[in-house]
C-alpha cells in the first residue's frame, strides 16, 4: 500500500481510494452535517449548479460560501457549526475549493472519501481496511497549495503509516513544524482569509481543529452531471 498526496485538485496523482481534504471548511462541514443527521449532501462546483439541483430534486437544504460568507438566496453558510442540528435530510452545498475538489476526485479515484480533522481516525482506518493505494486530494485555494489541508493529508500520511511518495512524505513532515492543529490552521491561507472576510466566523477555526471527534465516513455513492453525491 502506498500514499501520495496532491496539494491542489489539477496536480497529476490518481489511485483506487481517494481521500479530499478541505479542512476549512467545506470537508469539516460535510462530515458534521452527515454526522448530526443529514442524509445526503450534494457538492456542486457552481452556484447556479447548486440551484438548478435543488429545482430537480424539489427539495434540500441550500448551503455554501463565496468569499467566506453565505451565498445570496441560500439557507446556510459554509461554518460547520450550522451543522450541529439538521434542517432538512438533503444538503446541497456549494463552496469555493471544497466541492470542486469532490468532484474532481470523483473523476479519477475508484473510491472517494470525505476526511477533516474532525473525523480524521475514522478515515484513515476506512482506507487501510480498503486495501488500495491512496491519493490525498487537497482543495487547497484556488489552484495553489493552502497549509491547512497540507497539514492534515501530512495527518493522514503519518497515520496511514504505509510507504509515501516525496509528496506525502513532504506533508507528514510538515505536521512536526507546528504546535497543533489549531496553529497550522490559523497560520494558513485558508484561515487568514476566513478571519479577514468574516471575522464572525473565526470560532471556525478551533471548532475544525479537533481531532477524531466524528466516527464518521463520508463517502462518494454517485457521480451525477453537476454534482458528487456524498453519504454515510
Ligand atoms: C472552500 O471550499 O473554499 C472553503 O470551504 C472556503 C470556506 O468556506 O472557508
Amino acid at each position: 500500500m502506498h500514499v501520495d498526496v496532491v496539494f491542489t485538485p489539477d496536480e497529476a496523482g490518481s489511485a483506487p481510494t481517494g481521500i479530499v481534504i478541505d479542512v476549512i471548511r467545506a470537508t469539516s462541514t460535510i462530515c458534521q452535517a452527515l454526522a448530526a443527521g443529514y442524509e445526503r449532501v450534494f457538492c456542486a462546483a457552481e452556484v447556479e449548479e447548486a440551484r438548478a439541483l435543488r429545482e430537480t430534486l424539489g427539495e434540500g437544504v441550500l448551503g455554501g460560501e463565496r468569499h467566506a460568507v453565505t451565498i445570496p438566496g441560500f439557507d446556510l453558510g459554509n461554518s460547520p457549526r450550522e451543522y450541529v442540528e439538521p434542517t432538512g435530510s438533503t444538503l446541497i452545498l456549494s463552496t469555493t475549493n471544497g466541492t470542486r475538489a469532490v468532484v474532481a476526485a470523483a473523476r479519477r479515484c475508484e473510491r472517494v472519501f470525505v476526511a477533516s480533522l474532525l473525523n480524521l481516525a475514522a478515515v484513515v482506518a476506512a482506507a487501510r481496511d480498503a486495501g488500495d493505494d491512496v491519493v490525498v486530494v487537497c482543495a487547497g485555494v484556488q489552484g495553489t497549495l493552502a497549509l491547512d489541508d497540507a497539514f492534515v493529508a501530512g495527518r493522514v500520511v503519518a497515520l496511514l503509516g504505509c510507504d509515501r511518495t516525496d509528496a506525502a512524505d513532504a506533508a507528514a513532515r510538515l505536521v512536526t513544524t507546528w504546535g497543533g492543529p489549531e496553529e497550522a490552521l490559523r497560520a494558513s491561507k485558508s484561515g487568514r482569509n476566513l478571519v479577514e472576510n468574516a471575522p464572525h466566523l473565526e470560532a471556525d477555526i478551533p471548532f475544525c481543529s479537533r481531532e477524531s471527534v466524528l466516527d464518521v465516513v463520508p463517502r462518494l455513492v454517485a457521480l451525477h452531471e453537476t454534482a458528487g453525491e456524498i453519504a454515510l
